[in-house]
Parts: structure tokens; C-alpha cells; sequence
């Protein structure tokens, strides 16, 4: 089957395509990827297209989010499978923009700061991380100008930072979170997860199979959320392939640790998890 996307690389013609939708009066949804789409992705792009008209799939494997050790050389880019299934999820238009055409300057380029909520978790273990994510999303929204955008709960810290960035500089789009796509066996998708071996992979549930065990025991009445790591910890270490990196129990708002879960207090549950050179994270809301 022939490809109808339409795939633009430069910022002036993705503006002129993107106002043309909107002048037919097209609300825009913009789902913003690094590619090697997978389950997570398409769920992403089809509730974007529920709630907007006209949806632009920008793939982009941002280096400036990369530190200088991780995967970025290795990173999977299928284009072809990837335009292929933003078509299919129902996308308009493929952004696949240049290194160049983002960092126009490389690497001296002007950056965007989210504090505190950058600095922890994912940020403690990927220092630098956060800031590229911030400004490779500031860039986008500033090219495309959705009415919205979507993220994955995946990503859960991710999605904190750019709402934070989006209401600090009073960005005027709507923010989505959607809830994470799983394997059958519980394993959340991640481009990430084709790197795992045979092995490997049938360890991977463990994440899952610790964050269901973190929020039994709320259910069941942990209210200690020192129980709740210890849950997690034991679960990661029972499967002699992981190696933890953090397990937390964080206010699900500012991720600040807690020490009590209280009714009416949002909390949640994060994991990073090593298999071999391949680092995972998952999370699971805890409602008690
Ligand atoms: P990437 O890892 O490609 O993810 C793109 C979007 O898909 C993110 O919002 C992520 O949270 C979401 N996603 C990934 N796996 C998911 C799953 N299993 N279920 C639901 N959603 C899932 O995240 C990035 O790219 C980049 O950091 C980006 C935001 C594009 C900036 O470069």
C-alpha cells in the first residue's frame, strides 16, 4: 500500500501546512515521538486524533536529552515503519525534522531550565536529560502551535516537566496524559525494549509485576510508604537479572518523597530498573 502522509523536514513548510488546518478552522494535536513507534505511540496519536482534527506526529531523536554514554548512536529508526503506523493511527502529517534544522547553531544553542523536578529521579540518574526534553518540546510547540499535545503516563516525570515548563512560560496548548500501553505480560512499550535479549526480556515483567504489588498492598492497607519501597525493592531483587536503580513513592504532583500515604493525597509509585546495559522505567498511580 502506497503512503498518503504527507512528511515535511522543514520548519517553514510544516508552519505553512499546519496554518492551512487551521485556517479551514482544524483544531491541532501534536504527538511528539522519537520514532521506533510502537503499541504506546499509536494509542497516543488515536486519542490525539479523537480530540483533535488535524494531528501532526513529529519523530525526532532529540541528542541533546542523551547524555554523552547512553544509547544515542544506537537509537532504532525505522522511518519507514514509523510513517506507516502514524498513517494507520489516524496522523495527518509526519514532522521529521534535522538535527540541524532543530539545533541551527549545534550544541550552543539556547536552553530551557525546568528546577527541581529536573534534578530528581530520572534527573539524578540522567543529569542534563530533563533540559533537552524541555527545549526539544518547547521548540516543537513553538513550530507547530497545537491547540494540544499529548504524552504518555510512561514517562511520568517527563509529563510533570513539560506541564510545569508549559504553565511557567504560559505556552497556550492543552496538555494530555495517556495512560500506559502494556505487553500482555505487563511490560510497558518502550523503544527501548527491542535492545533487551531473550533473556532479558522475560525478566522485564518484574517492573510490572512490582508496581502491582506496591498498589495490592495500598489496597490491602500500607499506609507506611517506606512498606510500599521495600515492596518494590524486594520484588526488583527477586529476579536475579534486574538491578535497581530507584524505587520511590513520591506526592504525584511534585514527585517529593512521602513518608505517610494519606486519603486524598495523590501518590505514586516510580521504578528504573537495569537489564544488562538496557535501563527501564515504569510507574503506577497509588490510590489508597
Ligand atoms: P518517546 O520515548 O518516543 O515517547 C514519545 C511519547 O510516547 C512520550 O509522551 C511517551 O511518554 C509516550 N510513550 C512511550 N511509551 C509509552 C507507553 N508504553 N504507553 C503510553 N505512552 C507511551 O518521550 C520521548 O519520546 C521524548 O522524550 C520526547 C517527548 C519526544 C522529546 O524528545
Amino acid at each position: 500500500m502506497s503512503r498518503v502522509i504527507d512528511l515535511v523536514e522543514s520548519v517553514a513548510r510544516v508552519r505553512s501546512v499546519v496554518a492551512q488546518a487551521r485556517d479551514l478552522g482544524k483544531r491541532i494535536g501534536l504527538v511528539p515521538t522519537m520514532g521506533a513507534l510502537h503499541g504506546g505511540h499509536v494509542q497516543l496519536i488515536r486519542r490525539c486524533r479523537a480530540e483533535a482534527d488535524f494531528v501532526v506526529v513529529s519523530i525526532f531523536v532529540n541528542p541533546t536529552q542523551f547524555g554523552s554514554a547512553e544509547d544515542l548512536d544506537r537509537y532504532p529508526r525505522p522511518l519507514e515503519d514509523d510513517l506507516r503506523q502514524s498513517e494507520s493511527a489516524g496522523a495527518e502529517l509526519a514532522f521529521v525534522p534535522s538535527v540541524q534544522t532543530v539545533y541551527p547553531h549545534g550544541a550552543v544553542s539556547t536552553f530551557v531550565e525546568v528546577p527541581g523536578l529536573s534534578d530528581i529521579l530520572e534527573g539524578a540518574s540522567r543529569p542534563g536529560h530533563f533540559r533537552g526534553v524541555a527545549t526539544v518540546v518547547l521548540k516543537l510547540l513553538e513550530i507547530i502551535r497545537p491547540d494540544l499535545a499529548i504524552f504518555g503516563q510512561k514517562d511520568y516525570q517527563q509529563q510533570l516537566v513539560i506541564r510545569r515548563m508549559v504553565e511557567d512560560l504560559q505556552v497556550p496548548v492543552r496538555l494530555l496524559t495517556s495512560p500506559t500501553v502494556r505487553e500482555l505480560d505487563g511490560l510497558a512499550f518502550s523503544s527501548r525494549n527491542r535492545y533487551l535479549n531473550q533473556t532479558q526480556r522475560q525478566a522485564a515483567p518484574a517492573l510490572y509485576r512490582a508496581l502491582e504489588r506496591a498498589q495490592d498492598a495500598v489496597a490491602r492497607g500500607e499506609r507506611r510508604a517506606d512498606g510500599v519501597r521495600q515492596i518494590l525493592r524486594e520484588t526488583i531483587e527477586s529476579e536475579p537479572l534486574a538491578k535497581l536503580d530507584y524505587a520511590e513513592v513520591a506526592h504525584a504532583d511534585t514527585l517529593v518523597p512521602l513518608g505517610e500515604l494519606e486519603k486524598g493525597r495523590r501518590a505514586v509509585a516510580l521504578l528504573a530498573v537495569w537489564l544488562g546495559t538496557t535501563r527501564l522505567i515504569d510507574n503506577a498511580l497509588l490510590t489508597e
